[in-house]
């Protein structure tokens, strides 16, 4: 491979060259991250800093000058020397998932002048101080919520340009009907707010709609969004004149709610990790221009008429056990509930 060669003093002083891997591995860019990139986050300069290092030849990966860009790292798994000095590793990437309790704020820490509980004081892990909420839950909603280190990640699961979905199970007063539903899938105009200050209106992205339960009295529905808009689900619904009783997100991509009680926390398993980087891995066209109503390529929203009967995978339910649904809690509630503290709305 052109730009890879051997690197004499590497070799002699590094016995885990025996482990180095082919070259060409480093072509691959399902391997990691780019070179410059992992040096650049490392401290070592600006990436065009470090680029002009490699090409100088002042890099080595598992012991292989490397000259020509790109090249694809694992940064905690390959030995990257620049200028004699081996890299250090990075953190390690940590990936939590919370159920949020009420009145709870999604930041790492509280305004000035506020005593509110945080999500991050209730993830009692060693990387807790380092980890941030992805995306935000309002102060009274309660669910899934992730916490990490990975802002790379974090970014792309809440950028509407990856279209990564968030479901949320709402329950609602009264029967929602079908103007309300064809609302809703049509999209609401809501006012852009932007520093305080409100930025005209824009319609919502397509929305999926399921009923769980309903009668004369209340509806309990799944509604998955491919947009975070503040307060979304809220607002639209009090736009169609429900206003939200109770509102739980369920699921963040393909990683659902599940082995945490209300209040609790776990690490995301090896396979979650990979599904949800998976998911947030492509870039999807804008869902829908403001001038149309739905776009061309969109499936027609999954709305499930109840009378209709069930959907596949879909039970109903009476509508008092679809509101209290509890979430298949651990067996031992173990080392993170916490006892609530009096706090502000807000
Ligand atoms: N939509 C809302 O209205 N609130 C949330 O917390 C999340 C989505």
């Amino acid at each position: 491979m052109q730009g890879v060669h051997s690197c004499v003093s590497e070799h002699a002083s590094n016995p885990s060259r025996r482990n180095a891997r082919k070259d060409s591995d480093l072509r691959d860019a399902s391997r990691g991250e780019r070179l410059q990139r992992v040096m650049a986050d490392a401290g070592v300069g600006s990436r065009r800093a470090c680029e002009a290092l490699i090409e100088a030849g002042e890099v080595t990966v598992n012991g292989q000058i490397v000259t020509d860009l790109p090249v694809w790292v694992d940064p905690e798994e390959d030995r990257i020397v620049v200028q004699s000095k081996v890299l250090p590793k990075p953190e390690r990437l940590v990936y939590v998932m919370l159920n949020k309790p009420p009145r709870t704020l999604s930041a790492a820490k509280d305004e000035p002048g506020y005593d509110r509980r945080t999500v991050t004081e209730l993830v009692d892990h060693p990387a807790a101080p380092r980890l941030f909420p992805v995306g935000r839950l309002d102060y009274e909603t309660v669910g899934l919520i992730l916490l990490t280190n990975d802002g790379e990640l974090a970014n792309r699961l809440t950028h509407p340009r990856y279209g990564v979905p968030k479901t949320y199970r709402v329950s609602v007063k009264g029967k929602l009907d079908q103007d309300a539903i064809h609302e809703l899938e049509r999209g609401i105009f809501l006012a852009q707010r932007k520093e305080g200050q409100t930025h005209g209106a824009k319609r919502t992205a397509h929305v999926e709609i399921q009923l769980i339960a309903q009668d004369r009295d209340a509806t309990v529905m799944e509604l998955t969004l491919r947009e975070g808009r503040n307060r979304q689900v809220r607002r639209m619904l009090a736009a169609v004149g429900y206003p939200v009783r109770k509102l739980e997100r369920i699921g963040m991509g393909p990683v659902k709610l599940k082995g945490v009680a209300r209040g609790a926390w776990r690490e995301l398993t090896r396979d979650e990790i990979k599904a949800l980087r998976k998911s947030a891995a492509i870039k999807v066209e804008p869902d829908r221009k403001s001038s149309s109503h739905q776009s061309k390529n969109k499936p027609k929203t999954p709305y499930v008429d109840p009378r209709s009967g069930p959907s596949k995978g879909v039970r109903r339910r009476s509508i008092k056990n679809a509101i209290n649904r509890t979430t298949n809690p651990p067996k031992k509630s173990g080392n993170n509930s916490r006892t609530e503290r009096r706090s502000r709305d807000n």
